[in-house]
């Protein structure tokens, strides 16, 4: 258990946080000597009571701190992997003022010891459970002068503003226009976005038109945003346990027939081109064409060899009336990766609608196999909003809008 109390137990806990950092660094995710003394300082376990130790210290495991009746997880501890990552992504430097939405004290531990004694970091949380336990646990590891506070963060932290980084740690479907306000001229931004149904964590840097532009960006998972700025996102059901998830409110689809052609024949089309990087890919072919949508089906529709087993995770996928595609794989070694990328297509257009995807599918091979292809901007509630296309999201609060030069 991680009740380390002995002086044997804060030396095993050391061990395993040293060995922590060093897979951590191999991975890239901890590329500055700065982060690496953060990660090395900050025990982790007193932050994951009742964790055993290689669990608080495993560089991918996420903690669940609280879940609500139906099993949602609302509060967990970040895996150090996506800290350190968004963490590096945020260039936190000695002496920054920063805002951290959504609490746990152990990533706002990690950035005190970023921003040194010269600096302020603020935390909020909407949970007052949250808060508590943060308070405490900041506490216990000699980090009281981190700023714990519980509010909702839709309306930032305007008494502590303001901010030359506010790092978000959960999933939020839009950008408060209190934290562009709160933000420093040359501040940053860190945000887990919701796109199209997937999450990017996205560092954004303020742009010259009072918006934002992306700097880096990488796939992520987090908890729910919760609050005035919550948001549902609509789900369409296909079949049991096969359902769309898709931010677009305007895309008409018809579910029955969908489900029709489901239980058609399939046929499969591949590209000739490299499969790599699905994240990459997946944010490509979302944002590329109209009428696109994430695909989800549970174990049984793939035992029953109705779809894929690409769908457990979410696969886009290209809707077209009573048809559609979805990405296929296939082991190739005449490609880089190894993989070949394809696609399966149902429905009475199914020819049609497959000979669009591979098209999308061979577009990015092409131009676009790398990380951090695309540009992503934000633009607060534009005068003239952008003509509309894939790559333009329409927020609450703005507009996103992505690019691939
Ligand atoms: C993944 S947890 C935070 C993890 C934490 N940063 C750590 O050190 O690992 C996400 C937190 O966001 C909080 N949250 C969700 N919506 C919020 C909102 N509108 N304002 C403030 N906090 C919010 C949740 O209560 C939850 O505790």
């Amino acid at each position: 258990m991680s009740d380390v109390t002995t002086d044997n137990d804060v030396e095993e806990a050391a061990i395993v946080r040293a060995a922590m950092v060093r897979e951590l660094r191999d991975q890239r995710a901890i590329r500055s000597e700065s982060l690496a003394a953060a990660f090395t300082s900050v025990p982790r376990h007193l932050f994951t009571p009742g964790e055993p130790l290689k669990v608080a210290y495993a560089v991918d495991a996420t903690p669940i701190v609280k879940t609500d009746g139906n099993g949602l997880t609302l509060s967990s501890v970040s895996a150090p992997h996506l800290q350190a990552t968004m963490l590096e992504a945020a260039a936190v430097e000695p002496g920054m003022r920063v805002l951290e939405v959504g609490s746990g004290g152990y990533n706002a531990a990690l950035l005190a010891e970023l921003v040194g004694d010269n600096g302020r970091v603020t935390t909020v949380d909407i949970d007052p459970d949250i808060v508590e336990r943060a308070g405490t646990f900041l506490h216990e590891a000699g980090y009281d002068h981190v700023h714990v506070v519980l509010a909702d963060a839709e309306q930032g932290v305007p008494m502590a503003a303001p901010f030359d980084r506010i790092i978000v740690t959960a999933g939020s479907w839009d950008i408060p226009p209190a934290w562009i306000e709160q933000l420093a001229d040359d501040g940053r931004i860190v945000v887990p976005l919701r796109l199209k149904g997937t999450t990017r964590w996205i560092a954004f840097g303020r742009d010259s038109g009072g918006g934002l532009v992306s700097r880096s960006y990488g796939l992520c998972v987090f908890v729910p945003f919760q609050g005035a700025g919550s948001h549902t996102e609509r789900t369409v059901t296909i079949d049991v346990g096969v359902v769309l998830r898709l931010d677009d409110e305007d895309l008409k689809v018809d579910a029955e027939a969908l489900r029709r052609a489901l239980h058609l024949p399939r046929i499969e089309r591949w590209s000739g081109a490299v499969f790599d990087m699905p994240d990459e890919l997946a944010l490509f072919l979302l944002t590329n064409a109209p009428n696109m949508a994430l695909l989800y089906s549970g174990q049984e529709a793939v035992d029953q060899e109705l779809l894929a087993s690409s769908t457990l995770k979410g696969v886009p996928v290209l809707l077209d009336g009573d048809s559609f595609a979805y990405r296929a794989a296939r082991e190739n070694d005449d490609m880089s990766s190894g993989y070949e990328s394809g696609v399966y297509a149902h429905g009475p257009a199914a020819e049609n609608v497959a000979t669009r995807y591979v098209e999308l599918l061979r577009q990015w091979a092409d131009k676009y196999c790398w990380r951090g292809a695309a540009s992503i901007q934000y633009i607060p509630k534009p005068a003239t909003p952008p003509a509309p296309s894939a790559g333009v999201i329409a927020k609450r609060h703005g507009t996103v809008v992505i690019t691939w030069p």
